[in-house]
């Protein structure tokens, strides 16, 4: 929630900051802003909404900056508008600063700055860090100006602040928000999430919680925030093309990410488990065989799409490895009581490895004495860095806020290990894991295979997209997909959307099927299909259309829905995978034929950063 960025080096800030910024938008679009040292002077531009509408502000001339910063803005504290964009000022406009996060005092703070004659401008927060700094800043240091100011702060940040006083000098620092540092070739880029410095470079810092750094052309130096100490910095090489991060000539981001899904998922399992004769390695698992073999009782914790993943997975590992599973949202789980002990494993999954609640949550169980596993997709993202073990993803950035590939090859992580862990239990023969693995590598050409009929998905959005009300069903092992199909034409299409257990229909939500309710059944052919059919017989005969999702086309169930999709056969465990991506086309689908802002949806943002 909110995208930071600064460059200092030789090149010219402000085209690098715009770039920045563009690949920092999905973490809010409410405003947008920059603020850059140009021949002596501070330079101040921001506007609300889009970071187009920035863009339109700067072409009035070329400017030319070795040194700024900016802000792309997620409402919390104050209306979206001009003057509650960031950056944020002193009582001068000398000081810049940019923040993501929330300071839970600012209340308080900004009444004693004001008796001491401070003027605010805006509602925001973010004002207090910018009075703050400037009482400190009298005798010219701005980093411990800076230092001083954040010591009477409460709550989260992550902020890059420049001065005229200092115009060789970015600094930043952090405390619950993301920040990572680009170091190129005598320049430097600070920024809240990976895909904003990949054009200048692929050499990451990760800052750490209660760390500040200043950053100048030739270096950085990080030091703790409190007790002023220095770190080595260690360089993260980040995996990803700059390229990865385009559209690339697709319309939306989200439409991208769901072709790339068959490569996605590959890259998930490919070169991972070595299956040398008949012993079994996970090649970059940080857990030994013994490890694994202990464990007894495990968390998973979430949130939103990563939540449905969770639920997934719990099918997964109770069937393979014999353990029980709790699944728990992730801001639930940080205010509950736990039952953790020394062979607890807690697994955090998230896209991002950001996400404020879901790290609240494996602190909690670290705490507790847990293990803890993170599946995730970012290279060296926070919650990879407190974990015990990590699987990437390695599902490329994920760019639209719709989560769909990121999605898909979280299943398949989980899949990997609940099997593995099977195996490290010597539930699983060496033959049945190779089954496994079999057909999880034929899983790619399937999801070709329902890529090449997206049309056929058209055609039913085509259809139904002026409907406003939408059920999905699902039982089993696919009942969590059913979530995730509403969850994800709700988010990018702004209509009443529920998933439901198929037998739950019946315990209330029936109330609401008429004709005008479009009903969308997950029914693969398992163990529950006969009772999924009887579900659909309940919402046909209450005047419902029916789409059905099944992996047969069988007379059975054309007869009795409106329309049937079909996806390949597969595994019940895999099964999931297949029938989530025509819901993603479903859902990209029926937005873009209402005109919905797809990869930018309102009130949303990629990140959540924020509790
Ligand atoms: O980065 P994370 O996986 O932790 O994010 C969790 C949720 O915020 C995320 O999955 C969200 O629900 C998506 N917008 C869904 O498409």
């Amino acid at each position: 929630m909110c995208g930071i960025v600064g460059y200092i080096g030789s090149n010219n800030a402000v085209p690098i900051l715009i770039e920045g910024l563009r690949r920092l938008e999905y973490r809010g679009y409410d405003s947008a802003g920059i603020a850059f040292y140009e021949d002596g002077n501070m330079v101040l531009k921001k506007t609300v909404g889009k970071l187009s509408n920035l863009e339109s502000i700067l072409r009035e001339r070329e400017y030319e900056s070795h040194l700024g910063i900016g802000h792309t803005r997620w409402a919390t504290h104050g209306r979206p508008t001009e003057v509650n964009s960031h950056p944020h000022c002193d009582c001068y406009g000398k000081l810049m600063v940019v923040h993501n996060g929330i300071i839970e005092n600012y209340s308080l703070l900004k009444k004693v700055l004001i008796s001491e004659g401070h003027i605010f401008r805006s509602q925001t927060d973010t004002e207090v860090i910018a009075h703050l700094i400037e009482r400190y800043l009298n005798n010219g240091n701005l980093s411990e100006a800076v230092r001083r100011a954040l010591c009477e702060v409460e709550g989260t940040y992550a902020i890059a602040v420049i001065s005229s006083s200092n115009p060789d000098t970015i600094v930043a620092a952090r405390k619950g928000s993301p920040l990572i540092i680009g170091r190129g070739d005598k320049e430097y880029i600070v920024a809240s999430d990976v895909p904003a410095i990949l054009n200048i470079t692929k050499d990451a810092i990760f800052v750490n919680d209660n760390e500040l750094v200043v950053i100048r052309e030739d270096g950085t130096q990080i030091t703790d925030l409190k007790s002023g100490g220095s770190r080595e910095e260690k360089i993260y090489q980040i995996p990803w093309d700059p390229e990865l991060a385009e559209k690339g000539g697709y319309a939306h981001f989200m439409l991208k990410e769901i072709l790339e899904q068959p490569q996605a998922v590959r890259n998930t399992f490919s070169g991972r488990i070595n299956l040398n004769k008949d012993k079994i390695h996970w090649e970059d698992l940080d857990f030994t065989v013994e490890e694994l073999r202990k464990i007894s009782r495990i968390y998973i914790v979430s949130c939103g799409t990563s939540w449905h993943a969770s639920l997934v997975g719990k099918s997964m590992i109770e069937a393979f490895a014999k353990v029980p599973v709790e699944v728990d949202l992730a801001s639930e789980f940080r205010y509950r009581m736990p039952l953790i002990d020394d062979n607890t494993l807690t697994i955090g999954i998230t896209q991002s490895g950001e996400t404020a609640d879901t790290l609240g949550a494996i602190r909690k169980a670290k705490e507790e004495g847990s293990k803890i596993l993170i599946i995730c997709n970012v290279v060296g993202s926070t919650a990879t860095r407190e974990a015990d073990g990590v699987i990437y993803t390695h599902a490329g950035p994920e760019i639209g806020v719709a989560s769909t590939k990121a999605f898909t090859s979280q299943l398949v992580a989980l899949y990997l290990f609940a099997g593995y862990l099977g195996r490290a239990k010597e539930l699983i023969s060496y033959s049945a894991f190779s089954r496994i693995m079999t057909e999880l590598a034929s899983i790619p050409k399937k999801i070709e295979s329902i890529l090449e009929k997206e049309e056929e998905i058209k055609r039913l959005a085509d259809l139904f997209w002026e409907k406003r009300d939408y059920f999905f069903l699902g039982r089993g092992i696919v009942y969590p997909i059913a979530l995730e199909g509403a969850l994800k034409l709700k988010e990018i299409s702004y209509l009443h959307a529920e998933g439901y257990a198929g037998g739950e229909m019946k315990h209330g939500p029936i109330a609401l099927v008429d004709k005008d309710m479009v009903v969308v059944a997950l029914v693969p052919h398992n163990s529950v299909y006969e009772k999924m059919l009887g579900n659909i017989e309940e919402v046909k005969a209450r005047d419902a259309n029916v789409i059905a999702i099944a992996d047969e086309e069988c007379e059975e169930i054309i007869e009795k829905v409106d329309h049937v999709f079909c996806v390949p056969k597969t595994s019940d465990f895999l099964s999931p995978i297949l029938f989530a991506i025509p819901l993603q086309l479903f859902a990209y689908h029926i937005a873009r034929n209402r005109g919905c802002d797809i990869d930018q949806p309102r009130n949303l943002a990629k990140s959540v950063t924020v509790e």
